[in-house]
């Protein structure tokens, strides 16, 4: 399971990226990303967030923690900036909190990550459909001198289209990954290699542990998707198949 904090206070709204993420203080004495359920795309996004940004912490790769954050209805209140008042009324209840990396900076190329480190990146986003890490949006920030791996919302695509599962589940458990406009792509080093050792960490079994990290509330049902445990089936099923077909899309990749 995820952490669950509650927010203390909203500090300031976050501007660079689409989805207005808002720094927050936490009933832990953290300080937090939120990514918040009202925000555009809703739910969806945050399981995406979860799913992927769990999974890449298996392989290796440095992911900020994760926690659920209850944002009480008093905090949503008393903000005084319209537009990110209406986006918390909109988000009271369980939202997504990143543990805030104070002091980082986005990649601008000048810290690299090891070959190995690129690699593994690269192949996270490549099992995940993730087209959100390029030179113009690289949602990398550099933090004690390393990369962190963030922003994870726009990958696994497919759920935005249930339920017309036939024909997208095999869409996306084949779909050619396109690496050539990757931030990384450069200093990425063995592809192979990375697939190797991806390929001994990620199974049907992890998918599944993963995937039960999701609050079940965030799980909404769909048509044919009935209830969160269908939800949840579903999202394991999608990923499954992918791996299963490394072969395909991997080769086109790498
Ligand atoms: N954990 C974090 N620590 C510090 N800054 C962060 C963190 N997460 C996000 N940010 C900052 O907020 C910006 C937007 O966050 P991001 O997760 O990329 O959301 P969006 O979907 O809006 O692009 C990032 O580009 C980065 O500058
Ligand atoms: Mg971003």
């Amino acid at each position: 399971m995820l952490p669950q904090i509650t927010a203390t206070r909203f500090v300031t709204p976050l501007r660079e990226g689409g989805s207005l993420p808002g720094i927050v203080e936490a009933s832990d004495d953290g300080t937090y990303v939120a990514k918040f359920r009202g925000a555009g795309q809703g739910l969806k996004v945050l399981v995406a967030e979860v799913i992927v940004g769990e999974l890449g912490r298996r392989l290796g790769i440095r992911v900020p923690a994760m926690a659920v954050i209850d944002l009480p209805p008093a905090l949503a209140r008393y903000e005084a900036d319209e537009e990110v008042q209406d986006l918390l009324v909109a988000s009271t209840g369980d939202n997504l909190a990143v543990d805030f990396l104070p002091g980082s900076f986005g990649y601008d190329g000048s810290r690299p990550p090891t070959a190995d480190e690129a690699a593994d990146i690269v192949w996270l986003d490549a099992f995940t459909a993730n087209v959100d890490r390029t030179w113009s949006n690289p949602n990398l920030l550099v933090w004690h001198r390393q990369v962190w791996a963030i922003d994870h919302g726009a990958a696994i695509w497919f759920h935005h289209s249930w339920p017309s599962r036939g024909a997208d589940a095999s869409r996306f458990a084949s779909q050619p990954f396109d690496a050539s406009e990757h931030v990384l792509g450069d200093v990425a080093g063995d592809l192979a290699a990375a697939h190797a050792r991806a390929c001994a960490i990620v199974t049907p079994g992890l998918l599944a542990e993963v995937v039960g990290l999701v609050p079940t509330e965030w799980l909404e049902p769909a048509p044919g998707l009935d209830d969160a445990a269908a939800v949840r089936t579903a999202y394991v099923d999608h990923l499954t198949r992918r791996l299963e077909n490394a072969t395909v899309w991997w080769e086109a990749t790498a």
